[in-house]
């Protein structure tokens, strides 16, 4: 499906041209064209964008910043109220030890995680991901000029702590942790994350711990890995963690996101890359996020909706044996078709073609770039664990995601699409 085809590496490719585009953007093409082709719209469960909108309040205060004037540039670590009420909201709801210095608003945590690369490591420094991951993260770490490694996941996408224990080398400086998980909605619990950040300390990585789905919890708590280390001293921390407000609130095109860093000298590296990069977040958005914030029991509504669609929708699914378990957090569900023997590609596109129902194959969310020393991409393979995945969002329309799912099953079950 993807139209990139990898440069050879002339001296005259930059890194970025080299870089593959996400797969997501992709789909979101091919589904765009169906649309056009069919005049009608397709059933989109290859994209993550909520039936459920924004609080009222963010509305409001957003308009209200922008008629009266309160839009002129912040700090680039973002406007002091909010980073106070986020330093508190760490505090109270993550468990951290943090203050507001050590809080940086970004436009987007997408972006606040890329600054995030360039800020903690250095260029040819590696960097585990896990072997099936949001591509962006990989986009991201390689545009940092990080190298890419890839630590190894259990039957339920869990990583594998014995692997991850040997995983990585000399060079290895950083290790990224995504809980609850885009693609698989893997959450991750204490013990684990423990397990993990006694790895890191043994191997003296430090830590990027993407937490854009805190509040899309179904079974458990949402344990925010930097509040494991609340009583180590600030200069030996290691967790630098993202947060979002586009899945929390809804807010998804508002493009507002956080990134708390553990000590002073990370919001020094990170102020900088924060300078250079955006001079300052967006400030009537910001305005929207702090009312956003204020909002009681937000956030656990679009929980409580996100998980009646999982509910509704994900159990036929595992009663076909497409789906180990539904998942226990998050947006997706990562589905597997190897019990039907189809390529996930080939599915996917003529579920699109003849089903008019948008899904996102696994391939781009497991590439194994092959780099050459000024991290430029000359290659690309992938997981062989990818061939049958597909990711479906279960965050939209509740109707539309069954009616989806009934014809992803009618295809899967008469061996085509
Ligand atoms: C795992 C993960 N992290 C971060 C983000 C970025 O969210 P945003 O930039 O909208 O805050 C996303 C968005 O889909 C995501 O899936």
């Amino acid at each position: 499906m993807s139209t990139f085809e990898v440069s050879a590496a002339h001296p005259a490719v930059s890194r970025a041209a080299s870089i593959p585009p996400s797969c997501l953007h992709d789909v979101f093409r091919s589904a765009e064209a169906w649309e056009r082709a069919n005049h009608r719209a397709a059933i989109r469960l290859h994209v993550g964008e909520p039936a459920f909108g924004p609080p009222a309040e963010a509305i409001e205060a957003l308009g209200a910043a922008a008629r009266e004037g309160r839009a002129a540039y912040t700090s680039a670590e973002g406007m002091v109220e909010l980073r106070e009420a986020l330093a508190g909201k760490l505090a109270t709801e993550n468990g951290h030890d943090t203050r507001p210095d050590r809080v940086f608003v970004s436009p987007g945590s997408c972006q606040g995680l890329a600054a995030l690369m360039q800020s903690v490591a250095n260029p040819g420094d590696e960097i585990l991901l896990p072997e099936i991951h949001w591509p962006i993260h990989l986009q991201q770490a390689l545009l940092a000029g990080l190298r890419p490694r890839f630590y190894p996941l259990d039957r339920d996408f869990r990583p594998d702590l014995d692997s991850l224990a040997e995983a990585g080398g000399e060079d290895t400086r950083l290790i990224l942790v995504n809980t609850p998980s885009n693609p698989a909605g893997v959450v991750l619990d204490e013990p684990f994350l423990r397990a993990v950040l006694d790895i890191a300390r043994r191997r003296r990585w430090r830590i990027v711990s993407d937490e854009a789905y805190e509040h899309f919890v179904f079974e458990g708590e949402h344990v925010s890995m930097a509040s494991l280390e609340r009583d180590v001293p600030e200069e030996e921390r290691l967790v630098h963690s993202a947060f979002s407000f586009s899945k929390s609130y809804a807010m998804t095109g508002y493009r507002l996101g956080y990134i708390a860093v553990p000590n002073r000298s990370a919001a020094d590296a990170l102020r900088v890359v924060q300078e250079a990069s955006i001079v300052s977040p967006p400030t009537p958005v910001q305005h929207a996020g702090l009312a956003a914030l204020g909002v009681p029991g937000a956030a656990a509504r679009n929980r409580d909706a996100v998980r009646a669609n999982r509910d509704r929708a994900l159990p036929s699914l595992v009663a076909a044996g497409l789906l180990g378990r539904v998942p226990p957090g998050g947006w997706y569900a990562l589905l597997d078709l190897a019990s039907t023997g189809l390529d996930a590609d080939v599915f996917a596109a003529e579920l699109l073609a003849e089903h008019g129902t948008a899904v996102a194959p696994g391939r781009g969310f497991a590439l194994r770039p092959i780099i050459d020393a000024n991290c430029r991409v000359t290659g690309l393979g992938q997981s062989p664990r990818s061939h049958g995945l597909l990711r479906i969002a279960f965050c939209g329309d509740g109707d539309l995601l069954a009616a989806g799912v009934e014809r992803l099953l009618a295809a899967a079950h008469g061996g085509r699409a």
